[in-house]
């Protein structure tokens, strides 16, 4: 009977879970094994093995850092273990320690444990006092938005126990805090070692009146930290173990939901209500943030992985361009060039940096300009996804708020980034990819008879499409008029689609609003895509002045089937050349929205290949452009 009292009073007690950072030398194992010892979390027989091999080793003390060297040793050999997590617990409450390893990649460690924590420990040596890592990880801390924070300065037995040395510490910490958005932050000068000041008051601290850590970690209160208003449901896998059953799986990944619940599932929008919320322990009425489950709704619609359920009334943002305060994590600095990753929830679609505000000193937390960032480098940056994501600000939410970047060649997670908004206003391919979504359910997608590779084989010559963008005047036409006719002399199968034609018909009723703009690259686009389908080489030549309407067009085709060609052209010369007279026009202002003069354009960030039709001439580029095509060996 008392058993039976003991497990409910353990399973109802509440759950911290926690973090530390600094390296193994601020002694933060001999800490995490203080705590677990100090709290009877280790067998015997473990104890027993750390005293023997400290003995061993002449110490005069038990080096319960011992106890983690397993642990390490486990780390060393499975490369992908970034966090390892170690449980213990009191009478008042369940533990959950995130311990990252390492010394170089301690960002990395660090953001990804602390996805979930809601309270970090950073360790400072007394002897070394404030240290730049120290003041990074306050300000990684603060960025990540946990809560909060406990500055332990530790090793107080090799300073003995001097006050000063430790008031010296807090007023310094306290003075970088100040800029922080870090709502509470406590000290308390301990010894790992000795284990003063961590379970128990230490005598050697008299001057010291304030609680040990144990008591911090047990008493702060923590549950309103949480977000369990935004129900967000990221669909890791869909199960469909028989013709009657057809489940959603993932972790909630925040807020609650309830059998009967309206919700909706994006990207579609399509609605139902919560059937039944499955799992292995039986089913639930309902269902919180951080919770396993399989989610059954009352009508047939059309989820799959990657695909996010939410409630009806409480949608996410949805953007493809995000705001966002970046770390980076891996030895290759970042190239603003390249491609990478993202991974976000259950979903990864490929994305560049696009642009670089500034990054952080953090020792002054000043802002400073950079192309670039290196190992450890944190900043705000903008990033362009090739698909709109469903997402919510860090701030509210860490789930759908976080992400991390992925090296496609190395498969290295090299960045972590915190949403802090949309970066563009891109509604506007939101309306295009909806209006791109059929409208009647009563059609489907009638395949071709001739397959790509048969088309291939016949055309020898594999399908692609060659999207040129640039400004009025910059030589798109020219280019790949003179593209085409070669390629015609060499047998290829090529179509050209042009600006200037299809607005005289398919899309005649289209004018220059950013709107128009967007559903004429839509429509070409489509159209392209039809003609690829098909084996051909499709020359496009759009000015397409908006980044998110060409990525939309690279993310409606197969990986590797758009090609960006920027023409680039100096402004300056396009006006000169002014081969249909529409700059003049534009200038006296005659022409509304013309692009360069009273509308924008964004240089392509990530083009495959530019040329500049100022510097070359068109045989040139001609013949520059075959070579990348055989490289690709799109051409034989
Ligand atoms: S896009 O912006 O939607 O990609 P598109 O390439 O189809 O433009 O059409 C551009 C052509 O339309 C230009 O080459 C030019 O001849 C003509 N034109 C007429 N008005 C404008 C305008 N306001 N801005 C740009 N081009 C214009």
């Amino acid at each position: 009977m008392s058993d039976q009292l003991d497990l409910t009073a353990y399973e109802n007690k509440s759950l911290l879970r926690f973090m530390t950072s600094g390296s193994v030398d601020d002694g933060k194992s001999t800490l995490i094994g203080r705590l677990l010892y100090e709290t009877n979390c280790i067998f015997e027989d473990q104890f027993a093995a750390v005293e023997k091999t400290s003995h061993q080793r002449g110490d005069d003390r038990v080096d319960l850092a011992l106890l983690l060297d397993g642990l390490a040793a486990e780390r060393e050999q499975g490369i992908t273990i970034d966090v390892a997590y170690r449980y213990f617990t009191t009478a008042r409450r369940k533990f959950i320690i995130a311990d990252t390893p390492g010394h170089e990649q301690y960002t990395r460690n660090m953001v990804t444990g602390a996805s979930t924590s809601e309270l970090a420990i950073i360790l400072i040596d007394a002897r070394h006092g404030v240290m730049t890592q120290s003041k990074r990880h306050g300000f990684l801390i603060s960025l990540l938005q946990i809560p909060h924070l406990v500055v332990a300065v530790n090793k107080m037995d090799l300073v003995d126990y001097g006050e000063e040395v430790y008031q010296k510490i807090v007023k310094e910490y306290s003075e970088f805090s100040q800029k922080l958005d870090i709502h509470d932050i406590s000290f308390i000068p301990i010894s790992a070692l000795d284990g003063d000041n961590v379970t128990t008051r230490s005598e050697k601290m008299p001057w010291y009146q304030g609680h040990t850590l144990l008591h911090m970690l047990e008493n702060v209160h923590v549950s309103a930290d949480k977000n369990f208003v935004d129900f967000r449901f990221p669909v890791q896998s869909v199960l469909r173990p028989n013709l009657d059953f057809r489940g959603f799986s993932g972790t909630i990944s925040s807020g609650t939901i309830k059998v009967g619940e309206e919700v909706a599932a994006l990207p579609s929008g399509k609605e139902s209500r919560v059937k039944s919320i499955v799992t292995y322990d039986g089913d639930l009425d309902e269902a919180f943030a951080g919770q396993a489950v399989t989610i059954t709704l009352e009508d047939e619609i059309d989820i799959s992985r990657g695909d996010m359920i939410v409630r009806k009334n409480n949608l996410p943002l949805v953007g493809n361009e995000f705001d966002v305060n970046l770390c980076w994590m891996d030895e290759e600095p970042m190239n603003p060039r390249s491609h990478y990753l993202l991974k976000h929830t259950t979903q990864k679609v490929k994305a560049y940096v696009s642009g670089i505000q500034y990054k952080i000193d953090v020792n002054t937390l000043h802002r400073e300009d950079a192309d670039q960032f290196t190992l450890n480098e944190i900043g705000r940056v903008t990033i362009k996804t090739a698909r709109p994501l469903f997402f919510d600000n860090y701030r509210v939410n860490h789930g759908t708020g976080s992400f991390i970047l992925i090296d496609p060649l190395t498969n290295r997670t090299v960045a972590a980034g915190m949403i802090r908004g949309q970066a563009r206003d891109v509604e506007q391919v939101m309306r295009t990819q909806h209006a791109s979504n059929r409208q009647s359910t009563n059609i489907r997608w009638e395949g071709g008879v001739v397959s790509m590779a048969d088309w291939e084989r016949r055309n020898g010559h594999k399908g692609a499409v060659l999207w040129c963008t640039g400004f009025s005047g910059s030589g798109k036409s020219t280019v790949a008029k003179a593209l085409v006719k070669s390629l015609f002399g060499q047998g290829c199968q090529v179509m050209m689609l042009d600006g200037d034609n299809v607005r005289h018909g398919l899309c005649g009723d289209l004018g220059f609003s950013d709107q128009d703009r967007s559903e004429n690259i839509r429509r070409v686009g489509e159209t392209a895509k039809l003609f690829y389908e098909q084996g051909n080489i499709v020359v496009c030549t759009f000015i397409s002045p908006f980044q998110a309407d060409r990525d939309f067009v690279r993310s409606a085709l197969p990986e590797g089937a758009f090609h960006e060609l920027f023409i680039k052209c100096d402004l300056e010369v396009c006006k000169r050349r002014d081969p249909k007279g529409l700059y003049k026009k534009a200038l006296a202002g005659e022409i509304k929205d013309f692009t360069g003069i009273d509308s924008p354009y964004e240089e392509p960030a990530n083009p495959e290949i530019t040329v500049e039709t100022d510097l070359h001439s068109v045989e040139e580029i001609v013949a520059e452009l075959e070579v990348y095509l055989r490289q690709l060996k799109i051409l034989q």
